[in-house]
């Protein structure tokens, strides 16, 4: 337990003057307490490790792979800990990679509660603009970790997590989130940190079939859902798909808490299992802050692999919220009264990162969207929330880009509004075409700034760094430079360094840095095989591309059977499962082909006579949901197949590229390529392929 020092007020500003002590306000919120003083230094403290520039850049990545202990020492320091670490790297079982071991504390005291006895309750935390309901929601720090004031919302993580508490969970327990882009999805994620227990978020684009494959994963004692989330053309009800993932799985939670939004519709409630959220909150009182070690699982985070079976990503708690607050100010630029906009969906790896976790542990405002870039109501939407809310910098996914610029090349919607607070915009999440960061740059008036990661990873590899002074005018396509911790390499197919601009696969050498996956929830073995194997002593990214002689990474696409469509990357076999399990279709193949707007869409060919195509647009809408944006699909009598049995899904990839296609010796029967090649061409693709030899 931490102690105010120098009788320090350790009392919020929007309670003093009201008769509250430090004893009083420590009592109320019974938690572990650092200072404002110390508060202060801390933050001080992230802004200071950043703001030398490049020449500190090369200093910073040369150290923290040369002298791991002593750097990421100092970036540990950037969060608050109710135990110093014994140790801060134990290596002994390589990749199970530990970082600041022995050492305590808890997710949500850093990104609620420090910053409220800091001094800075009355800060806004988070907007929550969104379009969809006409509704503009502002949510201080104070507000968020207690009693919310003249409101009719009720927003206290600290009485959620007492709810959770008395329905039986505790730390190392999953709590599922099951929610659209509101607020209480926030608060949710932090109620269930605040016990030390585990969150898996599902993101609400996918069909009951993929919850219920999520819940009988992670087994969660209680899920917290919504009753509807809305999109433009639709609502969906978030309680039915709830109600018929549970109905279907062979785990069953002990409670449901459900958000109803009374302001859009109300769903019915199951008397035995559900409880409203504000019953809920009534009937609790406060939940401290309970430490866990810096090891301990954050969250469970599924992501699509090369099998049908989603990996459910396993995120220490220390390692990764240290270094997400380092970067706020690292890579992208951020002060500490700056408003960031992440417009992703809380559902993936950006939204856990850098809608939540990122700017709210670094303390700053962060601005949650519901709504799209184009139809809410027209493609001016991006540019109205950002002047609205004095947004300073904001991330996003190239698709969005494109979807604006389809809408509205000109900008004429946008234009009415300014965007002179904005001084950077990011991008990631998929491979972005230059066309569309030139027309950014031009259209929001500053650098549009590429870098790379992935779910595994928790932040970016790559990136153009603010903070470290990097050029912000980097070469056209590239995803940046190796960010701090990160040994990035490109090897050949044999395991030999690539050349420079040669393209190969893109690894890592380890330990990877804090905050990186720990493992695979409940698969340490597929999280061996599945990323070390290949490339012993490296962590495999799965992506091709290239480093430039300067040094600056290329990221092209997926090495392997994963598609990446508007941003959501999706596992070929998940698809291919649906489309086989249709009874006329004997043999499937699922690839992706490029796509304007959304970067890439599934194409599947299929052995089958009849014309089924509707039906398994249908099937593969309700098992695994809209987002795959699946509708091309052709017929065919064969396939590429090696004598092991394995489809060549690249082969027919790169002909439909119009790349050559060197057919393999092991492939069975290679007189398939000509009518696969004729189908594509009928589906307007592979135009000017040679035919494959
Ligand atoms: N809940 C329920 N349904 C959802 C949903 C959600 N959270 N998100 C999308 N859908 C549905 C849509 O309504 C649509 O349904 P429809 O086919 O019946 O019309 C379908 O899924 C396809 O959605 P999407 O491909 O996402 O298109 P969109 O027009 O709804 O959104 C973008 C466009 C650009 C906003 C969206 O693709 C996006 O946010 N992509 C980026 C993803 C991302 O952030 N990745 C992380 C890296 S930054
Ligand atoms: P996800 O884990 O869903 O965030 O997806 C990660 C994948 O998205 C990566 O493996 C890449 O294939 C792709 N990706 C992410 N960022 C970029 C980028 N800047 N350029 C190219 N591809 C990217």
């Amino acid at each position: 337990m931490l102690t105010p020092v120098n009788g320090d007020s350790i009392v919020p500003d929007v309670l003093v003057g009201k008769g509250v002590t430090n004893d009083v306000f420590q009592n109320q919120i019974k938690r572990p307490l650092f200072n404002q003083k110390e508060h202060a230094e801390l933050d001080e403290f992230i802004l200071k490790q950043t703001s030398i520039g490049n020449q500190k850049y090369q200093d910073s990545l040369r150290r923290s792979l040369e002298e791991p202990e002593e750097f990421w020492a100092e970036i540990g320091r950037c969060v608050t800990w109710t135990k110093p670490w014994d140790k801060v790297l134990d290596n002994t079982n390589e990749p199970f990679t530990k970082w600041f071991v022995g050492g305590e504390l808890n997710a949500c005291y850093n990104a609620v509660d420090r910053h409220v006895l800091a001094g800075h309750g009355d800060k806004v935390a988070l907007i929550h603009d969104s379009p969809v309901t006409k509704s503009i929601r502002h949510i201080t720090y104070f507000e968020l970790q207690d009693k919310a004031k003249f409101t009719v919302f009720d927003y206290q993580v600290s009485k959620l997590a007492g709810a959770l508490a008395k329905m039986g969970v505790s730390r190392g327990d999953r709590v599922l989130v099951y929610m659209p882009m509101i607020p209480e999805a926030i608060i949710a994620m932090l109620a269930t940190v605040r016990l030390g227990a585990v969150h898996s978020v599902v993101f609400g684009g996918f069909a009951a079939r993929e919850l219920r494959v999520r819940i009988e994963h992670a087994e969660p004692k209680v899920i917290l859902a919504a009753s509807v989330g809305c999109e433009p053309n639709k609502i969906v009800r978030y309680k039915d798909i709830l109600n018929e993932a549970i109905a279907t799985s062979s785990v069953k939670p002990l409670h449901c808490i459900i958000y109803q939004r009374y302001n859009v519709e109300v769903a019915e409630l199951d008397p035995e299992c559900d409880m409203l959220w504000d019953d809920a909150m009534v009937m609790s009182d406060p939940h401290p802050c309970v430490p866990v070690e810096a090891n301990d699982p954050l969250y469970i985070l599924y992501t699509s692999g090369t099998t049908d079976q989603p990996k459910g990503i396993q995120r220490p708690v220390g390692g990764h919220i240290a270094t997400l607050a380092w970067t706020m100010h690292a890579i992208y630029g951020m002060g500490k009264n700056d408003v960031w906009w992440t417009a992703s969906d809380m559902g993936w790896v950006v939204g856990h990162s850098y809608i939540c976790y990122g700017p709210l542990v670094y303390g700053i405002t962060s601005v949650m969207y519901e709504g799209k870039p184009d139809r809410t109501p027209d493609p001016g939407a991006y540019f109205r929330v950002i002047h609205e809310h004095g947004v300073n910098a904001m991330f996003t996914a190239p698709t969005a880009l494109r979807v604006i610029k389809r809408a509205d090349p000109e900008v004429k919607y946008g234009s009415q509004y300014s965007t002179k607070s904005l001084r950077t915009l990011f991008v990631a999440g998929e491979h972005c075409d230059y066309d569309t960061v030139a027309w950014a740059q031009r259209m929001f008036h500053v650098p549009v700034l590429n870098h790379w990661w992935q779910t595994e990873t928790g932040h970016a590899i790559t990136a153009v760094c603010i903070g470290f002074s990097h050029s912000l005018n980097p070469p056209k396509y590239c995803a940046g430079l190796p960010f701090v911790g990160y040994d990035v390499h490109v090897l050949r197919p044999d395991g030999t360094e690539a050349d420079r601009n040669e393209l190969g696969r893109i690894v890592c050498k380890l330990p990877l840095p804090p905050g990186t996956m720990s493992t695979l929830y409940k698969a340490p073995e597929r999280f061996l095989q599945v990323y070390f194997s290949k490339y012993p002593g490296f962590y495999d990214t799965m992506d091709a591309g290239f480093i430039d002689e300067h040094g600056y990474v290329y990221v092209m696409a997926r090495d392997d059977d994963v598609i990446n469509v508007a941003g959501h990357r999706l596992s070929t076999a998940a698809l291919e499962d649906v489309v086989l399990s249709h009874p006329d279709v004997g043999d499937a193949a699922v690839i992706g082909v490029p796509e304007p707007t959304k970067g890439e869409i599934p194409l599947c060919t299929r052995k089958t006579e009849s014309n089924i195509i509707r039906e398994l647009v249908r099937m593969v809408r309700e098992l695994i949901g809209p987002i795959a944006a699946f509708h091309v699909a052709a017929a065919v009598t064969g396939l590429p197949r090696t004598r092991s049995g394995k489809t060549a899904r690249k082969s027919i990839a790169d002909l439909a590229r119009n790349r050559f296609v060197k057919i393999s010796g092991t492939i069975e029967d290679p007189t398939v390529y000509k009518e696969i090649k004729a189908v594509l061409q009928k589906l307007g693709y592979a135009k000017t392929a040679p035919d494959p030899q």
